[in-house]
């Protein structure tokens, strides 16, 4: 028998619980180890619960029982969370988490404890929800270079730009829904101001370089200057808007970006809608593959927690690690890359616009007072020279990844 403690029971912790009382048996027979949670950490009670009587306040309830063998974090945030995670570690405990934010910002220091004290810190779930894509690039592919990931990895801006463009509405109107429906946060900043796939696309940049990219040196633009006329002109090219997080192995370090992408719909990222994720990777041998899935919710996220904490029942600390160290990934200067963009500027300045980006290609279904065209390849700082000698643009997204 494994004892398991919840710490954090808001959407993800109930989720596991309940993951873990439904398939227990399936658990058992499949892994030989039968998983019981016994301690669940919160603030709060919860009468009438089903687990009820296994609540308790404080986390020397969990840390000071000999019987804990692995402790689930899915309070979320770096504070309370990290000091947890760490004094878990430290006794002993392996510890499995959902939580993004703090594997971005201390992983390494946690895996780290972890090895020194012959346990596992897993955390499938923070990237792509209950897409298993940690697992897939630590075991499966691991006898591929993997030169290059691109992912949609945030749910909440897919669901916005798939509305936008199959419905014509603008971006605060579907937010403002997406929010009364509970579906984006009441501060959405993390999710559409790309934060939340930075912290993703570092995540697995790191995985696969096997040094610490820092999510905060991830080039990051997130979908609020998104217009709907911007679908009608990606229409006309054969192209769709999405917001890509994208790594790429260069000879000058980790190529690491968040931003939209108008990208060809004959890619099959451009075919994913609504709030999945999809995950796209480029092994030397393999090519690439792509893994899809529910990004985000209770049972998706809580089935890829509960695949770590069976994995930590059945292995303890014996298992394959998630780890890289915490030597500082080179991050390639985002400005010196290079690729076409689509630009919109106003009718008057289509002659200015002509004569600085030279060679461009006009894009029809131009509004009135509108003139709109793709760049030749051309680097982001010579962009943005450009597009201030014309005394600035309407709007542009990037083309090529
Ligand atoms: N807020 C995230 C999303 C889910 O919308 O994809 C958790 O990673």
């Amino acid at each position: 028998m494994k004892h398991v403690s919840i710490l954090g029971y808001g959407t993800v912790g109930s989720g596991v619980a309940e993951v873990l009382s439904v398939n227990r048996g399936r658990i058992r027979e499949g892994s030989g180890v039968d998983v019981e949670v016994s301690h669940i950490l919160d603030l709060r009670d919860f009468p009438g619960d089903i687990n009820e009587d296994k609540i308790v306040h404080d986390i020397n309830d969990v840390l000071n029982d000999p019987d804990t063998d692995i402790v689930v974090e899915t309070m979320g945030g770096t504070g309370a969370a990290y000091e947890f995670t760490k004094a878990a570690l430290e006794k002993g405990i392996c510890v499995c988490t959902s939580n993004k934010a703090l594997v971005a910002a201390k992983g390494p220091e946690l895996m780290k404890i972890a090895e020194d004290h012959g346990v596992r810190y897993l955390f499938e779930a923070s990237v792509g929800g209950g897409i298993p894509i940690l697992r897939v690039l630590k075991t499966c592919l691991t006898a591929d270079e993997i030169n290059g990931i691109t992912g949609i990895l945030n749910g909440t801006t897919n669901y916005i730009l798939t509305a936008m463009e199959k419905e014509g509405r603008e971006f605060n109107d579907v937010l403002k829904e997406a929010q009364d429906k509970g579906f984006a946060e009441r501060d959405p900043s993390a999710d559409v101001d790309g934060f939340d796939a930075a912290r993703k696309i570092a995540i697995l940049a790191s995985l696969v370089t096997g040094k610490n990219v820092d999510w905060q040196k991830v080039y990051t633009e997130g979908i609020s200057e998104i217009q709907p006329v911007d679908f009608k002109y990606a229409k006309v090219l054969k192209r769709r808007i999405k917001l890509l997080g994208a790594f790429r192995k260069t000879p000058k370090g980790a190529y690491v970006a968040v931003s939209p992408f108008m990208i060809p719909c004959g890619d099959p990222l451009s075919m994913v809608d609504g709030v999945f994720n999809a995950i796209s990777v480029d092994g030397n041998m393999l090519g690439e593959s792509m893994y899809y899935g529910q990004g985000a919710g209770m049972l998706p996220t809580a089935s890829a927690v509960s695949a770590d904490v069976v994995d930590l029942a059945v292995k303890g600390g014996d298992g394959d690690r998630y780890e890289w160290s915490g030597d500082d990934s080179d991050v390639v200067d985002f400005s010196s890359t290079r690729r076409r963009f689509f630009v919109r500027v106003s009718e008057e300045k289509k002659q200015d616009a002509l004569k600085v980006f030279r060679g461009t290609e006009e894009v029809g279904a131009a509004l009135t007072g509108e003139y709109a065209f793709i760049t030749t390849e051309m680097s982001e700082k010579s962009f943005d020279e450009a597009a201030s000698a014309i005394g600035g643009v309407i709007g542009r997204i990037r083309l090529d990844i």
